[in-house]
């Protein structure tokens, strides 16, 4: 039995106007239900003040936050601006900014100390392309990316980790609960070389193609602390279920 509290973490990414903020509310309103599961939001930074106005109770979070305190970086969000905003954490790390933005695992770890220094909680993202995935060492590469990743503060009472095979985030195509159980299991040994026995704390999501139908094995997988979801957070609809499978889990 974990005695991590699980989380369910919805990525916007680039979707969400001040017409979902119902969605927002009513998935709010679930979160508030259900006690023993701790859920948030990430939205646009557009979104995050209205959001954490529609629902103050609940962790409103952005998806990126730069490295630097602040300065000549045009069209980046700096910590601050985020926690003004009603940020309560941030994602760094995911793929679709190592890819598109081209940033580095230094780059991530930094964005996660300056997260951090501002009071915010972080959901530090990891996984693999298809490549290595076909190659037969995704534990090992994983395991490589989530160390340079990781900042010198890491602890588990405000770091969570993401596992996302690059592979399976929008495709419908979910990882096997055999190959989920051994990437958390290599995570974890890793953040224990790292962080020692505070690794038996930290929760580590699973991110890609998550939804109402799989969620439950998947959060029944020991090491797996709950879910880093895309598409099936939008709607209350999509993602009150999730957040269901992860309080009978
Ligand atoms: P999907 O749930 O849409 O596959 O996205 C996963 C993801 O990238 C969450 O960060």
């Amino acid at each position: 039995m974990t005695t991590r509290r699980p989380l369910i973490a919805g990525n916007w990414k680039m979707n969400g106007l001040k017409a979902s903020l119902g969605e927002i509310s009513a998935i709010a309103a679930e979160a508030a239900a259900s006690p023993a599961v701790d859920v948030a939001l990430f939205v646009p930074a557009t979104l995050i003040a209205p959001a954490a106005a529609a629902a103050p109770d609940f962790l409103i979070g952005g998806q990126d936050v730069h490295e630097n305190e602040s300065g000549a970086h045009t069209g980046c969000v700096s910590a601050a601006m985020l926690v003004e905003a009603g940020a309560k954490g941030v994602i760094v790390g995911h793929s679709e900014r190592r890819t598109d933005q081209h940033e580095t695992s230094d780059t991530v770890a930094a964005k996660a100390s300056r997260a951090k220094a501002a009071g915010l909680s972080v959901i530090l993202c990891v996984g693999e392309s298809l490549a290595v995935r076909d190659a037969g060492n995704a534990e090992e590469v994983v395991s490589a990316q989530l160390i340079e990743s990781l900042p010198q503060e890491a602890a588990s009472d405000w770091l969570s980790i993401a596992y996302e095979p690059i592979w399976a985030i929008g495709t419908g195509r979910v990882a096997t609960v055999e190959a989920i159980d051994a990437m958390h299991r290599a995570l974890r040994a890793a953040l224990r070389g790292v962080i020692g026995e505070d690794a038996d704390k930290l929760r580590i999501l699973y991110g890609g193609s998550v939804n109402g139908e799989n969620a439950a094995e998947i959060f029944a997988v020991a090491d797996v602390d709950g879910g880093l979801v895309g598409g099936a957070s939008l709607t209350a609809g999509k993602f009150v279920p999730i957040i269901k499978a992860a309080r009978s889990a």
